[in-house]
């Protein structure tokens, strides 16, 4: 057995995942991602991380960051991220993070990096205008994983690439200083019928971003505004079929119908069987009543944890002491195989903590 399962708890593996601190979330953050986290936390030991460093990568207001950081944190507690069985942190307060990432800045390859589809997308048309963060953002993905050691990782679709980055970079680490140190990590790709799409839009998927408040259910919505926009949200005229052939080309039908099964934790065939041949009239409020009961105590939640902000920093400095201390042996390790010349891995360790 080498070192980089040796620290794993017999029988689990470790889950690593992170989000971006983009404010209040919505839906589709809620069904494509928490709802995961939630899940696994039981099964794995797992590591959730609000990626401040990823979030700098594009120019952020320094007082709206902050009070993102912590409606993200509230939406994670209040959705039923236990910070006893999982850590909960943020990425700048564990530096580790950043020192690896520059370890591995010089064993990555500029021809990898520049295969990355989404810093195409992100950084548009002006490139030579996007921040050199941006450009190496995967590595710090890279790091944020292997910082832990993480055996599994989380991700949407969007993200499969960079995780593979990630095991290029591990296999490249391990190989160049000839050691096993760093597992490959194994993506945890989230199901298809999670992907929640625009409530004005079947076509597009859900998002912060949309202009029209109306094209999302955010999480802090009271349940007033969530029946609006489920009664407002854009249909079809027709019925709902009884079969799933039938949502075909029904880009708006198909997402309520998924909303509807994500939330009520069945299959989109058994919400057929039930609604098959009814109209969107009978559908929506059934549809409402069942999103308002599943997230209006999130939101609760969400606002009085929002009320308390010293609470919402304690538990973070929390998760991130438990970070640190599993954070701090690897890279204490990595100091070592990697030559530098330094304190001993103990004098090291202590030298962190007492600061
Ligand atoms: N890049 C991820 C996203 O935008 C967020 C992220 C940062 C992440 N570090 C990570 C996800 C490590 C998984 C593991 O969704």
């Amino acid at each position: 057995m080498n070192s980089s399962t040796a620290q794993i708890p017999a029988g689990k593996g470790r889950i690593f995942s992170g989000i971006q601190p983009t404010g209040n979330l919505h839906l589709g953050n809620y069904l494509g991602a928490i709802r995961n986290w939630v899940a696994l936390q039981h099964d794995f030991e797992s590591i959730y991380c609000i990626v401040d460093l990823h979030a700098i990568t594009v120019q952020q207001d320094p007082a709206q960051l902050r009070k993102s950081t912590r409606e993200v944190a509230a939406s994670l507690i209040a959705s039923g991220i236990s910070t006893e069985q999982s850590i909960l942190f943020t990425q700048s307060c564990v530096p580790q993070h950043s020192e690896l990432a520059w370890v591995f800045n010089c064993v990555t390859r500029l021809g990898w990096l520049n295969r990355m589809t989404q810093f195409k997308e992100k950084a548009g048309k002006n490139r030579e205008n996007a921040s050199v963060g941006l450009y190496s953002y995967p590595i710090l993905m890279a790091a944020d994983i292997l910082t832990y050691k993480a055996t599994h990782v989380p991700v949407g679709e969007d993200q499969k690439q960079h995780l593979e980055l990630t095991r290029d970079i591990a296999q490249a680490f391990n190989s160049i200083y000839k050691k096993d140190v760093f597992p490959l990590p194994k993506p945890q790709i989230f199901g298809a019928a999670t992907r929640v799409m625009s409530l004005r839009d079947g076509g597009v998927k859900m998002s912060k971003s949309d202009v029209s408040d109306n094209s999302r259910i955010n999480l802090t919505d009271n349940p007033d505004i969530i029946m609006q926009k489920i009664r407002k949200a854009k249909t079809d005229p027709d019925a709902l079929p009884s079969e799933i052939a039938g949502l075909s080309g029904r880009l708006e039908a198909s997402n309520l119908i998924g909303i509807y099964a994500a939330l009520a934790d069945c299959r989109v065939e058994d919400v057929l069987f039930d609604f098959g041949g009814r109209g969107f009239g009978d559908f929506k409020p059934v549809l409402a009543d069942l999103a308002v009961a599943k997230l209006s105590p999130i939101g609760d939640e969400m606002r009085y944890l929002l009320k308390n902000p010293d609470d919402i920093d304690s538990i973070l400095t929390r998760g991130a002491e438990k970070a640190s201390n599993i954070a701090r042996p690897i890279l204490a390790e990595v100091r070592d195989i990697v030559g530098f010349l330094g304190l001993s891995t103990d004098q090291m360790i202590k030298l962190n903590q007492d600061h």
